[in-house]
């Protein structure tokens, strides 16, 4: 049976919209990150899968340790929950959850939050006012690639600390104060991890694409090294992380790292279709409805309008998926309340029959839906809240 049937058949008794996980598809996708990381553990994104009960099947499965939070407030929960080895990735301003995890020794010893400078140190102890639990953190190192003197520069805009110097300086300063702990370091490489290196039809951006990241994987293989024995004379650091769905295997051969982050290539969404280094299997789906035909080469389908966050442009929309040969309306994209949808396979379609699409990122996703329909073979075999779904929008 191929994918669109079995899908079909699998929620033949729902009413879209809704979402499904396709199982065998993110176990296979699991594995492979697995083998890309040959043998150091994978930290799992918990932004990229929005999911407990998702979270908790994948930290079930050989090869996956830890989970990489997006808010304090979100590990509080997950620790809450039973989570136990929980890195929040993003520094964190939320001083109610910063006394609220300095007043919970359990939780203090099962989160660990990042920080980049001391300001954030400073506030950090306004926040807790007075001894408690030890904080345990994490340093941020920027692991962006700079060239042409500083005039070029690829990667996400994250710490101001990048030269061992800087790392040691801001290790030594957590030393001198009671109460707050190093115990990581993180340093995440976006211009590798997030960036295909096979666009479609672009041959002369791919060619550069390719050069920038081989220069930049040189470069960080030795700075990320440095500011690794650096920080270590101050700290008894025990991860180093960096890397992302898209950087895997780089990131693994350097010594220094530890353990890798990673979480969309679970789900594998649209934006991670553009590399050479590895393929995956859509996972992660949602369907949408049929609802009319405003000209027989034309559906609508209802809702649509999910685009992913980043840098706006058409790679942010969902991809209609199947049917294959769907495509949106130039002047309209994915609408609101409704999507127009063109191509071929619109004329076999009818009123009520499902369109399966793709978000262009992973975890995004599940702020549109309550559920996610978990699908093995042929069939729903379980439904699970999304975090929106228990009622969580964390951001
Ligand atoms: C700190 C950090 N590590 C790792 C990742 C990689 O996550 P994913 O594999 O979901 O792309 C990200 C994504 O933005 C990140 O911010």
């Amino acid at each position: 049976m191929d994918d669109r049937r079995r899908y079909d058949h699998a929620t033949a008794e729902l009413e879209p919209p809704f979402a499904i996980l396709d199982l065998a598809a993110m176990r296979a996708n699991a594995a492979d990150l697995v083998r890309r990381a040959a043998g150091k553990p994978i930290r799992v994104a918990s932004k990229s899968i929005r999911s407990r009960t998702v979270l908790e099947r994948v930290l079930a499965m050989d090869g996956f340790r830890g989970v990489m939070a997006f808010t304090l407030p979100e590990a509080l929960w997950l620790a809450g929950h039973g989570f136990t080895d929980i890195l929040v990735a993003y520094p964190t301003a939320d001083r109610h959850a910063l006394a609220a995890l300095a007043a919970d020794a359990e939780a203090a010893r099962r989160i660990t939050v990042t920080v980049d400078s001391v300001a954030h140190l400073d506030f950090i102890e306004h926040a807790v006012q007075g001894p408690k639990a030890e904080l345990r953190l994490c340093l941020d190192v920027d692991a962006g690639y700079v060239a042409l003197g500083g005039r070029f520069r690829a990667g996400a805009l994250r710490s101001p600390i990048r030269q061992p110097e800087d790392a040691a300086d801001l290790a030594a300063e957590i030393a001198k104060r009671p109460g707050l702990r190093l115990v990581g370091l993180l340093a995440y490489e976006a211009q590798i991890a997030g960036v295909g290196d096979a666009p479609r039809g672009q041959a002369a951006y791919a060619r550069a694409i390719r050069l920038m990241q081989a220069r930049s994987a040189r470069e960080l293989i030795v700075r990320r090294g440095r500011v690794v024995n650096a920080v270590r004379q101050f700290a008894e650091l025990e991860f180093v992380n960096g890397g992302g769905t898209g950087s895997v295997e780089l990131t693994v051969r350097e010594k220094a790292i530890t353990e890798v982050g990673a979480g969309s290539g679970l789900f594998h969404p649209r934006l991670f279709d553009f590399y050479r280094r590895f393929t995956g299997r859509p996972a992660a789906l949602f369907a949408l409805p049929v609802v009319r035909r405003p000209r027989p080469d034309v559906v609508t389908v209802l809702g649509g309008g999910y685009p992913a966050s980043g840098s706006a442009g058409p790679s942010r929309l969902p991809q209609p998926y199947l049917p294959a040969g769907l495509r949106y309306a130039p002047d309209e994209g994915a609408g609101e309340v409704q999507t127009p949808l063109l191509g071929q396979a619109a004329q076999d379609l009818r009123t009520g029959d499902r369109v399966w699409f793709r978000h262009a990122k992973a975890g995004e996703l599940c702020e549109r839906f309550d559920a996610l329909h978990l699908v093995e073979g042929d069939k729903v075999v379980e439904t699970v809240p999304t975090y929106r779904g228990e009622g969580r929008t964390f951001l």
